[in-house]
Parts: structure tokens; C-alpha cells; sequence
């Protein structure tokens, strides 16, 4: 059997065969073929945009791999920083890269003193974080103009530093400020989880010092979602970035797009979706009512994933750590039955819609403290080194600008007619 497909352009009769490589066909084949055609995708479900050597993702069998190790060991054995050399450097660091990275990140936490005093202050005061994290990382660019020089390695080297460093500090400010409580400095003393925590929850104490069952949780939590090949918000980085933007207007574009609650929204939905049902009698009637169409059982179902998301698997182990510290969070129960309703019920079988990542990830942050308008945000923490790991690597493949084609659907030509005569 060939390893490969034959396409036959009936109007000329004229064919092409086209290998099949990794499961996937050079499109470019085709339009030799029949140029001028059009290949009508939308929402990309069956495009390839690149060939990437990043994440590995197979979402029949529920496996994810970033740069070929499993998911469930970089969870266990790794740290949120030592994955983000991973994703930006395919190798786990040497000691010596170890330190120097860690070090590098944590001597960059600080921001402009402009970026608190005038721009996070010039906000209203319930400013949704999330818009005040994205404008915040846009707003780095004005601070760094250098940035625009993305064909330099070191000075590629020293934005992705500077956005892995300082999103976390310009995150806690937001939060900080939505709740009209001072800014905290970064904590140079502590790593990267407890440095966030410690920003985020310091009152009056000369140090705070995060629980570490927390603070290795959410370091767990970072690294499930570090990356996650070509979704939404990081197709949206590469999109932007292959018109040569700099790296912090491609990362807020990314950053709006992972905002959109069937993106990162997902998890702040599964707290309303939780609250709303109220009690666990509603949770047979509301089944019955997403199954009718009238709403979406959020957390459930996933583009890619037909089988079970494997870091759902990894967050209920967390949230069982997480549970023990903070105390059960009432919606808890709820989620389980729920979940156990879903399983067992042929509508969500048959369009193998089972939990994704975000189902628990939101009962862990508020059972944490987090308020459900930071959720997305702690996700947008956690995707940066995804988004720049493809960032640079669109453009070491010198990626051509992103420009798909459309079917044109609208009317004709016709001739422009003056207002008074419409
Ligand atoms: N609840 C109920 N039905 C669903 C759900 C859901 N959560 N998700 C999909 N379906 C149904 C659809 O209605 C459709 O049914 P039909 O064939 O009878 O029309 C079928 O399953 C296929 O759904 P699509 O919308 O085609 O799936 P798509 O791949 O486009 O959507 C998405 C994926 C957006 C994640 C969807 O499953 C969803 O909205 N889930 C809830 C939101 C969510 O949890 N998002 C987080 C994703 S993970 C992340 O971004 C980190």
C-alpha cells in the first residue's frame, strides 16, 4: 500500500499523488494542481498550519509530549521553569544552563515604575484583570523598543526572558490593584510559583512565605499548561508574530485570545456553571437541558482530545493535595457527580466529550484564594513559554505572513446608489 493520496482535478482530468507524511499532506501539491481553488476549512479542524517540533499531541489517545517527554513525568519530576527551557530550547537544561536561566528570570521580575505609578493606577477600579494583564504586556513594547529586532537570537533571548519574568509581577499588580490593596515586589528569595503567591497575598509580614503544598501546585498547574501545540491563543501568537511584531504585541494578541471563555475562559465558566446549578438535585435537569442544546456543559469536550484530556487526570491528583491544605470547596461534590452523570450518559459518549483541563483547574484556584477573574490570568502565566517557544520557532522556519484565502459568499457587482435614492 502506498503511503500516499491521489487527487484528480475532473475539469482537466489531470492528477497529482501527494505523499502522506506524519498523517498529513502538502497542500501546496494541491493548489499546483488546481490553482485558483480554494480549500474551504474554517476553524481550521482539518489544517495543519506548520510542522513543529515542539509539542506532541495526540488527542485519540490521549497522550501530550512536550519536546518528547511525557506529560506525566514533567509534572512529577520537573519544575514550571526548567519546562520553559524545555519548550524554548528542545533539552532539558544542563546544571549550568539551570542556573543561569533561573537566575536570569529571577533577576527580570521587576517592572518600570511608569508600568505601576501610571499605567496599572490609570485603570478603573474593577478593571477585570485579564484586560489589565493584556494591555500590560502590550504596553512592555513601549518599554523595550528594542524588541523589534527579532531577527537578533540575544535579543529574542532577552524579551522571552523578560515576558517569562515579568507577567507574574504585572499579574499580582492587576489583582493588587483590582482589590485596592499596595503592589508587592518581587521576592528575589523565593522560586517562581511562591515568588507570584507571595506578591499576590502579602499584607504587612517583611516576607511572605507561600504554603509549599500551594505553591508546588500551581507550579504543577503552570506546567500542564505551558503548551499546547497550535490552539487558539498560540495559532493568534504565530499569526501576529509572522508579520514581524515584536513579542509583546504578538503575546497580548495571544493573550486576548486565550481570554474568550471557550479558550481560557473555560475554567472561570465551569465556577459560574457550578454555582448556578445550585444544588445537586438540578444537576439531572441541567444535563437534560445542555443535551437539548440550551448550554454547554463547560470543562467538557475538547477539539482535539476524543478520549480523556491527560492533564485532567494530573489536576484532580492536585486538587486532592490542594483540598487537604485549604479544606474541601463545596462545589467540589458537585463537579464529581457531574462528571459522573457525563460519563455514563450516551450524548456525551457518543461525541466523545469527556473532561478537559479546565473542568477542576478553577475549584483548585478558589479553593487557593485566587477570585475567578485571575483564572484566566494564572493560565496566561503558564501559556507564555508556549506562545514564545512557537513564536521563535515560526521564526527560525522564517514563516511566510499568515494570509488564508475566503469563498466569497456576498452579492455581485453593482453600481453605487446616492442616499436619496435608497
Ligand atoms: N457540552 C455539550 N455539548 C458539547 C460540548 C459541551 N461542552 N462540547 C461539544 N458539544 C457537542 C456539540 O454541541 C456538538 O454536538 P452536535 O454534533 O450534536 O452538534 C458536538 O459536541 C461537537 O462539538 P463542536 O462544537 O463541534 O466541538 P468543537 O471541537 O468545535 O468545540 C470546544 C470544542 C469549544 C472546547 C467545546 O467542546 C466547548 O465549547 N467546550 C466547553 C468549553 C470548554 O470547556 N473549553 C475549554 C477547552 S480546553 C482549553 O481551551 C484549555
Amino acid at each position: 500500500m502506498s503511503e500516499s493520496i491521489t487527487i484528480t482535478d475532473n475539469r482537466t482530468g489531470k492528477s497529482v499523488e501527494i505523499p502522506v507524511v506524519n498523517g498529513g499532506v502538502d497542500m501546496k501539491a494541491i493548489q499546483g494542481l488546481m490553482p485558483g481553488t480554494w480549500i474551504l476549512d474554517p476553524g481550521f479542524t482539518g489544517t495543519a498550519s506548520t510542522e513543529s517540533a515542539i509539542t506532541d499531541l495526540d488527542g485519540i489517545n490521549g497522550i501530550l509530549r512536550y519536546r518528547g517527554y511525557p506529560i506525566e513525568q514533567l509534572a512529577e519530576k520537573s519544575n514550571f521553569l526548567e519546562v520553559c527551557y524545555l519548550l524554548l530550547n528542545g533539552e532539558l537544561p544542563s546544571a549550568a544552563e539551570q542556573e543561569k536561566w533561573v537566575h536570569d528570570v529571577t533577576y527580570h521580575t521587576f517592572v518600570h515604575e511608569n508600568m505601576r505609578k501610571r499605567f496599572m493606577e490609570g485603570f478603573h477600579h474593577d478593571a477585570h484583570p485579564m484586560g489589565m494583564l493584556m494591555s500590560g504586556i502590550a504596553a512592555l513594547s513601549t518599554f523595550y523598543p528594542e524588541a523589534k529586532d527579532i531577527d537578533d537570537p540575544f535579543n529574542r533571548y532577552k524579551q522571552i526572558n523578560r515576558l517569562i519574568s515579568k507577567v507574574p509581577t504585572i499579574a499580582a499588580m492587576a489583582y493588587r490593584s483590582s482589590i485596592g490593596m499596595p503592589f508587592n515586589y518581587p521576592d528575589n528569595e523565593l522560586d517562581y510559583s511562591a515568588n507570584f503567591l507571595s506578591m499576590m497575598w502579602k499584607i504587612a509580614e517583611p516576607n511572605h512565605v507561600p504554603d509549599p503544598v500551594l505553591a508546588k501546585a500551581l507550579d504543577v498547574l503552570l506546567i500542564l499548561h505551558a503548551d499546547h501545540e497550535q490552539n487558539c491563543s498560540t495559532t493568534t501568537m504565530r499569526v501576529v508574530g509572522s508579520s514581524h511584531s515584536d513579542p509583546y504585541s504578538a503575546a497580548a494578541s495571544a493573550t486576548g485570545a486565550l481570554y474568550g471563555p471557550r479558550h481560557g475562559g473555560a475554567n472561570e465558566s465551569v465556577i459560574h456553571m457550578l454555582s448556578d446549578i445550585g444544588s445537586y438535585e438540578d444537576l439531572g435537569p441541567f444535563v437534560e437541558s445542555v443535551k437539548a442544546g440550551n448550554s454547554r456543559l463547560m470543562g467538557f469536550g475538547h477539539r482535539v482530545y476524543k478520549a480523556y484530556d491527560p492533564r485532567a487526570t494530573i489536576v484532580k491528583e492536585q486538587a486532592d493535595k490542594v483540598f487537604a491544605v485549604t479544606g474541601k470547596s463545596p462545589l467540589l461534590d458537585m463537579a464529581l457527580k457531574l462528571e459522573e452523570i457525563a460519563l455514563n450518559d450516551d450524548y456525551f459518549k457518543s461525541r466523545n466529550l469527556y473532561p478537559n483541563v479546565d473542568f477542576y483547574t478553577g475549584l483548585i484556584y478558589q479553593a487557593m484564594g485566587f477570585p475567578l477573574n485571575m483564572f484566566t490570568v494564572l493560565f496566561t502565566i503558564g501559556r507564555m513559554p508556549g506562545w514564545l517557544a512557537h513564536w521563535q520557532e515560526s521564526l527560525e522556519q522564517g514563516q511566510r505572513i499568515s494570509r488564508p484565502r475566503q469563498i466569497y459568499t456576498g452579492v455581485g457587482v453593482r453600481d453605487y446608489v446616492d442616499v436619496g435614492s435608497r
